[in-house]
């Protein structure tokens, strides 16, 4: 008989203890997605670089700017080893906090990592509505930077258990496939 969604959402639940990493370039909308899987299946949500900013009381484009980039990156591994003490819960990492080796450490080990994807012309329409929140892309062409930055990042954004594709869909559909990979991840089924 088909499962409906109340019957994947309650086997997720049964199985899972430990959080879902939401991975993937800045703009890809691990945000948005982050927040719907966790009030789909009714867990908390927390976003890393939130997180980093009430510690700091700054925001990341100042602790980039005062404090540089390292800074951010030891602060960021600090918050998200913490984070990731808790169970069933959704945490939104940064864009770069996988490619900080003793980050992505904690990350391969402790989560179900999730690698939301979206393709170029996504990501720069994204972030182009808010480029002053985003340090790594002020160097520069934004464009020219992401493509860098894809090019860097996409080998080890793979690693992620689970990859879910964020352009022009249906929230719906997007939670859809995100529920049924998980369900599939937690039964382990590719
Ligand atoms: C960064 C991405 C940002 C933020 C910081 C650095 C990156 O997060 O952590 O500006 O290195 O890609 P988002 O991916 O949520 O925008």
């Amino acid at each position: 008989m088909l499962k409906t969604q109340t019957d994947i959402k309650q086997e997720i639940l049964s199985k899972l203890d430990r959080p879902l990493v939401l991975i993937g370039l800045m703009g890809a909308g691990k945000t948005r997605i982050g927040r719907m899987l966790a009030q789909t299946l009714q867990i908390p949500f927390t976003d890393s670089d939130d997180e980093i900013e009430k510690a700091a009381g700054c925001s990341v484009s100042d602790i980039f700017q005062r404090f540089g980039e390292n800074y951010f990156r030891d602060g960021e591994r600090r918050v998200i080893k913490r984070l990731l003490k808790k169970k069933a819960c959704v945490i939104s990492t940064g864009g770069g906090a996988i490619m900080a080796p003793e980050t992505a450490k904690i990350i391969w080990n402790n989560s179900i990592s999730i690698w939301i994807k979206a393709d170029m012309q996504t990501t720069l329409s994204r972030v182009s509505k808010n480029l002053e929140k985003r340090p790594m892309l002020t160097n520069g062409n934004p464009e020219t930077i992401l493509e860098d930055l894809m090019k860097k990042r996409y080998p080890v954004y793979e690693k992620a258990d689970i990859h879910l594709t964020s352009i022009d869909m249906e929230e719906s559909n997007i939670i859809q496939d995100a529920l049924n990979a998980i369900y599939n991840h937690v039964h382990g089924k590719k």
